[in-house]
């Protein structure tokens, strides 16, 4: 199905199940602990060895020696495979550096050997013989010495590194008001529950790997090219997944190495990553240095916005677009954004929730503070006043839906805004000095071609087949939920099967794209499934209805299960979009607002409360999605306040890389948190008239608790995590 124009009314889809807050269909399994995990796939393989993987313990340089003698004699082991023996490796799309390192190593813990035995301790003790004897290379691992020389990314790296529009230095220079103010955002860790694992098994030249995974089909094909299989020859399967938060859209060396274990071995081989490997041996969001400026009249209009940022990666990585936001948020006539990316020898960034966004409004949105503090505007009004209808880089192309300003207004009202002081460090509740924040949200919907089938059997069930994942989001829901609203059948009438390569290939889970796309795939092949049961039954395809299990047109009504009655009957689709997304502008808007207290004494910052306000489409189940920005606001008030890898600076690593030193914050560090979805559709966005949600909720969230610490304080921080150090080095303590 194209859609290519915009939906207006949708007969066949009523608001029966989409759009009612449902509970999640795999809540019982994952409640009672039976969810299979990969890792946890007992019933998948038979005689499974265990795979244990050796990271190298340099950030650059080569090995000088691998002696694997004693290991390869200790007891159980199987197999050892390392560079030298796996065989010609190739690389994924995906991957920046190879998973499977040696004999040069281009990061800290990047993988160098899998060892395969009877059992996991088997494996772990014969990896701890072996020996390995490094020569350091001189690597770079310090961003801030690295930004001055770091140049544009090229365009495979980034297609559009910088953007212009007017003359921004010279309105910025002529500005009555203006903001001159770099931020700084560190390294951040996925620390999903679960860890990177994989079980993999060949039979003869075919490979089936059960792993957790968000994306599907690219993973498929980058497995297949770093084999040098046919893609065909590979299948993933990921029904579950613990969390992934961008850290699982690509193939990780768990998988790389189970299939080359499996191989070696000839046994199927499960393997996890271990949690002390995670950090430096995977991906991360990486650190960003960001300079904002801001121009404006003394009526709050701003008439310049500049947004640089700078970041670093391996070579041949990409750049954190953390300027995203600011191409497309704020009105002004005169902007430029910039990046920058110096290469660095420290473990590969990339995609982190919300990438580019995130980190871009953490920064964007304390500049916003701060301007409107010098002119003496409340910052809600600052921001409204300077809200945009259309790209303010592209003036012709308006946002398909945008009522950011509808957020703060109902937000402001909701949390009790006008209670705000506005001169910083005047509010106390007993010890606590109280303050008040807020931010602006901004995520973009992109579109993505989505494709599902499904089945009617003879009982009257309706399945759905889509390698659409779930990584904790709700997606099982929402797909089943769309072909009970399309069907016309209850829920449990409806089953729904993911994340197996077997299936249509669907839009996965990225970007916060997999809600909208991959149910308008549903969607699409349960139109085709309503013409094929109409035309079994005799009906005519165009006016027919499907309620309450029935299939029914004038005064005909027959049971839809009688269509399947000698056989199944089944249909496939994929939705694919036209240029609407070029025509129009497709972002996700909110309002953050946050409560602290920072007791005057000792400096301990408490969020107390906490509200979201989301414009971000039709919601396709409020209850799932309100799990997914609450959860987004907890992830937010981590970056705020806690998560970030510490660097090594001289030996280039990630130091805190394990649960135990790498902060996220706990029950007891989030207050009451509370989400409002307005009441709107976007009918440019896809048949389901949704939008994404989930990485929206974590958007510009940090910046609202910095400035609401700064509210109650009268202390800036600019840099993040706001930590008690950087705290203390600005508050001026009262007697
Ligand atoms: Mo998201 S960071 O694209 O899983």
């Amino acid at each position: 199905m194209k859609f290519d124009t915009p939906a207006t009314t949708n007969p066949i889809d009523k608001g029966q199940v989409v759009g009612k807050p449902t509970d999640r269909i795999d809540g019982p399994l994952k409640t009672t602990g039976t969810a299979p995990y990969a890792y946890e796939r007992h019933d998948v393989a038979r005689n499974v060895a265990y795979g244990y993987i050796v990271g190298a313990g340099i950030g650059k340089g080569r090995i000088a020696l691998l002696d694997d003698t004693a290991a390869r004699k200790a007891p159980g082991v199987l197999a050892i495979v390392t560079a030298k023996n796996a065989g010609e490796l190739g690389k994924g799309n995906f991957n920046t550096a190879k998973l499977l390192g040696g004999p040069e190593i281009d990061h800290y813990h990047q993988a160098i050997a899998i060892v395969v035995a009877e059992t996991f301790e088997q494996a772990r003790a014969a990896a701890n013989l072996i020996r390995v004897d490094y020569t350091r290379g001189k690597g770079r691992f310090d961003l801030a010495a690295a930004k001055e020389s770091a140049p544009a990314p090229t365009p495979k790296q980034d297609p559009k590194p910088d953007t212009s529009v007017g003359d921004f230095e010279g309105a910025f220079a002529s500005a009555p008001v203006k903001l001159d103010a770099t931020y700084t955002t560190p390294d951040q860790s996925h620390m999903m529950m679960e860890p990177h694992a994989t079980i993999a098994a060949w039979e003869g030249d075919k490979l089936t790997v059960w792993t957790s995974n968000q994306m599907i089909n690219w993973s498929r094909g980058d497995l297949a090219k770093t084999l040098g299989v046919p893609k065909e020859n590979v299948r993933l399967d990921s029904p579950y997944i613990g969390g992934g938060f961008g850290g699982k859209l690509f193939i990780r060396s768990d998988v790389l190495l189970a299939a080359l274990g499996a191989r070696a071995a000839k046994r199927p081989v499960k393997v996890a990553l271990q949690r002390p490997l995670m950090a430096n041996n995977t991906t991360h969001r990486p650190a960003t240095i960001q300079r904002i400026r801001i121009g404006a009249n003394r009526d709050g209009k701003i008439t310049a916005i500049g947004h640089e940022s700078w970041n670093g990666d391996l070579p041949g990585g990409q750049p954190e677009v953390a300027v995203q936001q600011t191409r497309l948020f704020y009105a002004g006539e005169n902007r430029m954004t910039r990046m920058r990316l110096a290469e660095l020898d420290l473990p590969e960034g990339n995609a982190m929730r919300a990438p580019g966004e995130a980190p871009g409004l953490m920064a964007l949105e304390i500049a916003m503070d701060e301007m409107a503090e010098k002119l003496d505007m409340d910052p809600v009004q600052f921001r409204i006043v300077n809200d945009t209808q259309v790209d303010p880089e592209n003036p012709t192309r308006p946002f398909s839906q945008r009522n950011f300003v509808e957020c703060l207004r109902k937000g402001a009202d909701r949390f009790g805004w006008s209670r705000r002081a506005s001169k910083p460090g005047t509010v106390r509740d007993g010890r606590w000095l109280v303050g008040m924040g807020v931010a602006g949200a901004f995520r973009n919907n992109l579109l993505q071609p989505s494709a599902a089938r499904v089945r009617l059997d003879p009982r009257g069930i309706v399945t759905v087949e889509t390698d659409m994942t779930d990584i904790g989001t709700g997606s099982y829901t929402i797909v089943g939920q769309t072909a009970a609203e399309m069907m016309g059948v209850p829920l449990d009438r409806v089953v729904v099967k993911l994340g197996d390569s077997d299936f249509p290939i669907s839009c996965g889970s990225g970007g916060q794209w997999g809600g909208n796309n991959s149910t308008a795939g549903v969607f699409a092949a349960c139109v085709k499934l309503r013409e094929a049961i109409a035309t079994k039954l005799g009906f005519d395809p165009a006016q027919v209805e499907f309620v309450d299990e029935q299939v029914r047109s004038g005064s005909r009504r027959v049971a839809l299960a009688d269509a399947a009655k000698d056989g199944e009957i089944v249909a496939e689709d994929r939705i694919e979009y036209g240029d609407l997304d070029k025509q129009y502008q497709q972002s996700t808007f909110g309002a953050h607002f946050a409560e602290v207290g920072v007791d005057r004494i000792t400096g301990e910052m408490r969020v107390r409360r906490m509200l979201a306000v989301c414009s971000a489409g039709r919601i396709l189940n409020p209850k799932a999605a309100r799990s997914q920005v609450i959860g987004a606001m907890t992830m937010g008030v981590g970056a705020a306040l806690m998560e970030e890898l510490a660097v090594d600076k001289r030996f280039g690593f990630f130091v805190n890389h394990d649960l135990a030193s790498y902060e996220v914050p706990v029950h007891a560090d989030i207050p009451h948190q509370e989400v409002i979805f307005l009441d709107e559709t976007d009918p440019i966005s896809s048949p389901m008239k949704a939008k994404g949600v989930g990485e929206l909720g974590i958007c510009g969230v940090g910046a609202a608790v910095a400035n609401a610490i700064y509210n109650a304080t009268g202390a800036r921080v600019r840099d993040y995590p706001i930590t008690l150090d950087k705290l203390f080095a600005k508050l001026t303590l009262p007697a």
